[in-house]
């Protein structure tokens, strides 16, 4: 861990002191057979801004699909201590998994405000909806704030720009009190301001929780991941910080030969002068 990072909020043992962390064990999910995701281990610690990368079909998604209990796994998927796996999907959702896709869903016909008062409603009776209909919520001036959409709130979600409708679908997260984020690809077909937009969202809702973030973006993954997991073929294939992860031949191996993305990333590495190669 470098002395930059943010330091996770541990007494000693993760799941003490109201720590949260996420913790994947032997964690397999196959289709008729064919193994899309095999023996994954994963521990990601409140705190951690973990990227999860990898070539197209090396299971991120699926990943994230058996954590949220839209696929059947085997293994094991705790959260601080909690298993999630063999649970409904709003079992899941209640303990605080949250999750967005690789496409944005939001209602775009209703305003920001009515997404996020929705959101917020999955865990409110119909009667509290009822009353608190014309007040907003703290929670809900809160995701406004950390999300930069106060100014939109009353804006139909349909016309927000794809990076806005990205940070709505987080903010519906946050008022659902989500303290495990795990984010599909939420920078695809951002504009760089977006990306660096987002990436400081990501930072700002980071620290109290456990944020897992699937990018295939080595640019807004090398300036924003405190973490690494690259997966490969549905294995773990490495881990480590981001310089660790870009050193190790076997990620190169499986860049180079699938894209140009992380090969580029590779050469502007090698061209800043390492003084911290361990
Ligand atoms: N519902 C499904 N049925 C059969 N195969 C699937 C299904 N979902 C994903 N797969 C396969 O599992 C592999 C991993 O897919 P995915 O998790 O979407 O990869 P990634 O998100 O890393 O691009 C791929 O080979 C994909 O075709
Ligand atoms: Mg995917």
């Amino acid at each position: 861990m470098t002395a930059t990072t943010p330091a996770p909020k541990l007494g000693g043992n993760a799941g003490m002191s109201g720590s949260d962390y996420l913790e994947i064990r032997g964690l397999s999910v196959s289709f008729d057979g064919f193994k899309a995701v095999t023996d994954v281990d994963l521990t990601v610690l409140q705190g951690d801004l973990r990227f999860l990368i990898g070539p197209n079909g090396a299971g991120k998604t699926t990943l994230i699909d058996a954590i949220t209990g839209l696929v059947p796994a085997t293994g094991s998927a705790q959260k601080a201590g909690v298993e999630l796996l063999g649970k409904k999907v709003h079992q899941i959702a209640r303990l605080g998994i949250g999750r967005t896709f690789q496409t944005a869903s939001v209602f775009e016909q209703l305003s920001v405000l009515q997404n996020l008062d929705i959101a917020a409603g999955a865990r409110r009776s119909a009667l509290t909806m009822l009353r608190r209909r014309t007040s907003v919520l703290p929670s809900i001036e809160e995701a406004l704030e950390l999300t930069g959409l106060g100014d939109l709130r009353d804006r139909p979600a349909g016309v927000l720009a794809h990076g806005q409708k990205q940070w709505l679908e987080i903010g519906m997260l946050l008022v659902q009190n989500a303290s495990v984020l795990l984010l599909d690809e939420p920078v695809a077909g951002m504009s760089a301001e977006e990306r660096e937009e987002t990436g400081n969202l990501l930072r700002r809702i980071g620290g109290e929780r456990v944020v897992v973030v699937v990018e295939h973006d080595m640019d807004f993954m090398r300036a924003f991941a405190s973490s690494v997991t690259v997966l490969a073929a549905g294995k773990v294939l490495s881990e480590g910080t981001v310089e660790q992860v870009q050193a190790d031949p076997k990620v190169q191996e499986v860049y180079l030969g699938t894209t140009a993305a992380i090969g580029t990333a590779l050469e502007d590495e090698i061209s800043v002068p390492s003084k911290e190669s361990v």
